[in-house]
């Protein structure tokens, strides 16, 4: 999958790893970008279209899907973070609504225009959902589900021609991790890493240092070998669901 001359949505597009994958697209040549933000969005470049889009609204989400016909690429980058410590079930659910099923209605709603592109699908995931980082264990559950979709989402596509990629993000430069003081890195290298492994086929993208730091175990290591042998029970959902 090559960026140039591609419809592209990220959501979160306004700022962070959102803002700097659009600016990126666009330097890859994307024919389109449609930016989902929360606020109103205004880009320069006349190939961005701003869309109202809170992942956890149903109309916008139902009314964005209305607007777009076609569609390559799309990017599930909107997330929350908040320090916890569990005890507080309505952060839990605050996190599972954003990063999960937001993540969840987005996908469902623009998947017949995927299924039709044969396009891709990126998640913006995080360290935190392979081992949980106790400062903000709500946070870790929800991309740890978020990550176990995406493996499902990956194996049910497959036949249809979908890619689904899962971003294993370390510690950007953002104001997601402003207040927790470890080495970061820049969300602009993050974007172009994000796009080198869609292009390279990767389907579990490590676009820093921390991350890349893993890459190989995780490629070689026990879950991922489970991942693959359950995705050959997939046929069977359809059959079952039914
Ligand atoms: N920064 C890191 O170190 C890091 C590490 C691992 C993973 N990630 C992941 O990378 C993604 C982006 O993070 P970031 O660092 O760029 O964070 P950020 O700077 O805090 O930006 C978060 C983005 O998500 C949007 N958003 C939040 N709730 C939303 C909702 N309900 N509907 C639509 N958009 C919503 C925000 O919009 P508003 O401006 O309207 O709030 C903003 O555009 C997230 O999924 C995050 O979990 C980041």
């Amino acid at each position: 999958m090559n960026i140039a001359n591609k419809s592209v949505l990220i959501t979160g597009a306004n700022r962070g790893i959102g803002r700097a994958l659009l600016n990126e697209a666009l330097r890859r040549g994307a024919k389109k970008v449609y930016a989902g933000t929360r606020s109103a969005l205004q880009h320069p470049d006349k190939r961005v279209t701003p869309l109202t889009l809170d992942v956890t609204s149903t109309s916008q989400i139902r009314q964005a899907a209305d607007e777009i016909k076609t569609l390559d690429v799309l990017i599930n980058n909107a997330g929350i973070a908040i320090y916890d410590d569990l005890s507080n079930l309505e952060v839990i659910e605050q996190h599972l609504a954003v990063n999960l099923l937001g993540l969840l209605k987005v996908t469902r709603a623009f998947l017949p225009v995927l299924k039709h592109s044969k396009g891709a699908i990126i998640n913006n995931l995080s360290l935190a959902g392979l081992a949980p980082l106790p400062v903000i264990p709500s946070y870790s559950l929800s991309k740890a589900a978020a990550l176990n979709l995406t493996q499902s989402l990956r194996a049910l596509l497959a036949g249809q021609g979908v890619t689904v990629h899962a971003v294993v993000l370390g510690p950007l430069d953002t104001d997601m991790n402003r207040g927790f003081n470890i080495p970061k890195v820049s969300p602009e290298s993050a974007a172009r890493n994000i796009f080198d492994g869609l292009e390279k086929g990767e389907e579990d993208i490590f676009p820093d240092p921390t991350s890349l730091s893993i890459a190989e175990g995780w490629r070689a290591g026990v879950s991922k070998a489970l991942e693959r042998q359950f995705a050959v029970f997939a046929p069977q959902a359809a059959a079952n669901a039914g």
